[in-house]
């Protein structure tokens, strides 16, 4: 027997309407104005939206970096998406230098496999690029990993621009998508050594020590050199105005060009890094938080339609024990803010509720988007007959405060504190189980690896 949802609203990329779904083993089985309740389990979603679960293709869980290790894990960190409205993730599994891609994609299996309450997939971080690394990118796609992350910043992890095209190029052949994290990381370490030198030494040397060109001009570079492999491009967090006006000057010489955006830069600016004492340390991230006129374009840019998907970077370090490292130094400060479990929250109230978007793009930029461009889609990202049983029952009513005290991040802080929320995720099927009920899972480790297909270059 399955479980109707009944009396909701079904929203999808595409439009909304009233109907009902009944979900059978794991799958949607039937949409119609009406279906006979025949021995099945009835949820009523009265006055509430119906979406397709949420994606969240950028997670950083479980990752180690020279000094620290984040704060979540695939269990807290996949309980904490699950219970916001996630029911997939994409993280990044990463590279170790000498290390296989196969090596890493285990690596990543441990920390996530029976450890996960929401399903998730591996995107590739590649460090350590040759030939016998560019041959395991088709082994990869078989093993359901078509998606690769290369950086153009950070001294341990960063290719050149050769190592950017011939990368490209393998992947392009495998029809997958590389999502490049977009600065200059010379000039970031020269600004860094340059504020360091003149005694500047506090957090608000961190967003000066990363400028927007330094985006602009990572962007740009990246674009060219997937024009010169013939490629699509996908930048991921992209923050400033400068660095989106690169972005659409490829596309609009006719470029595919895949634009991700995160929460924090739609709902928070730079004058976090003016806070009082080492508070700002909570803020940092790179590309860091910017000023009101970067917000102001990126809000443009999600309304029009130029933004293709919202994603967390949600990439958590402690404040009492990890940002702390800098204390003395914003440059040993680690890198990335907690936000896995408040996307949906944070982009309905700022977007839908604030009436910038509609529920119908929501879907698209938080869900279908991601799903289409990461081989997903259909299975994940929307509500047919068919597809994966994942979905949102969102109460558009709901008043609460976002606060770190009742969250499920393993993190001692939130960025969104004090945050007034409207709506929230009032029950959550991952699979066609009900799995999250108002923030708090109420069935555990249900989630399990998704192997995905080959990009759809939408
Ligand atoms: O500060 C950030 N975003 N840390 C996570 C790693 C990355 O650059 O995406
Ligand atoms: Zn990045
Ligand atoms: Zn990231």
């Amino acid at each position: 027997m399955g479980t109707i949802i009944k009396n909701g609203t079904l929203v999808t990329a595409q439009d909304e309407k009233k109907a009902e779904i009944l979900m059978e083993n794991g799958k949607i089985t039937q949409i119609a104005a009406q279906i006979p309740q025949a021995g099945h389990t009835v949820y009523d979603a009265t006055g509430c939206y119906v979406f397709p679960g949420m994606i969240d293709a950028h997670t950083h869980l479980d990752m180690s970096t020279a000094t620290a290790t984040t704060a979540d894990n695939f269990d807290t960190g996949t309980a904490a998406a699950l219970a916001g409205g996630t029911t997939t993730l994409i993280d990044f599994a990463t590279q170790e230098k000498k290390e296989t891609l196969h090596t890493a994609l285990q690596n990543w299996h441990k920390k996530a496999d029976g450890n996960s309450h929401c399903d998730y997939a591996f995107h590739m971080a590649i460090t350590d690029w040759n030939t016998e690394v560019c041959h395991e990118i088709e082994e990869l796609k078989n093993l359901g990993v078509t998606s690769f992350k290369l950086y153009l910043a950070y001294d341990n992890l960063r290719v050149s621009d050769a190592q950017l095209y011939e990368v490209l190029v393998a992947v392009g052949k495998a029809h997958g998508i590389v999502g490049v994290h977009c600065e200059n990381g010379d000039l970031v370490d020269e600004l860094t050594a340059k504020y360091k030198r003149a005694g500047d030494f506090g957090v608000s040397a961190h967003p000066k020590s990363r400028p927007d060109y330094v985006e602009a001009e990572a962007i740009s570079r990246y674009c060219y050199v997937a024009k010169a492999a013939n490629v699509p491009v996908h930048i991921v967090h992209v923050s400033t105005k400068m660095g989106l006006a690169e972005a659409l000057k490829a596309r609009a010489q006719g470029q595919k060009v895949y634009i991700e955006s995160c929460p924090q830069y739609l709902a928070l600016d730079d004058s976090k890094y003016e806070l009082p004492g080492f508070e700002g340390a909570k803020y940092v991230c790179s590309p860091p938080l910017r000023g009101t006129k970067d917000v102001a374009a990126l809000w443009q840019a999600v309304e029009n339609g130029a933004v293709d998907s919202i994603s967390t970077d949600h990439c958590s370090f402690r404040f009492d024990t990890q940002k702390s490292m800098g204390k003395d130094d914003f440059s040993q400060i680690p890198n990335g803010l907690p936000g896995i479990e408040h996307r949906l929250a944070v982009l309905y109230t700022d977007g839908v509720a604030s009436k910038r978007i509609t529920r119908s793009r929501l879907a698209a930029l938080l869900s279908e988007n991601a799903a289409r461009l990461f081989g997903l889609y259909p299975q994940k990202g929307t509500l047919a007959v068919g597809t994966d049983a994942d979905i949102v029952v969102w109460n558009p009513d709901a008043q609460w405060t976002i606060t770190a005290e009742k969250m499920l991040q393993n993190v001692d802080y939130t960025p969104y504190e004090g945050k007034k929320i409207t709506g929230i995720a009032k029950a959550v099927f991952l699979h066609g189980e009900l799995a999250a009920e108002n923030g708090a899972v109420v069935k555990r480790h249900l989630g399990h690896y998704v192997a995905r297909g080959e990009s759809e270059y939408f």
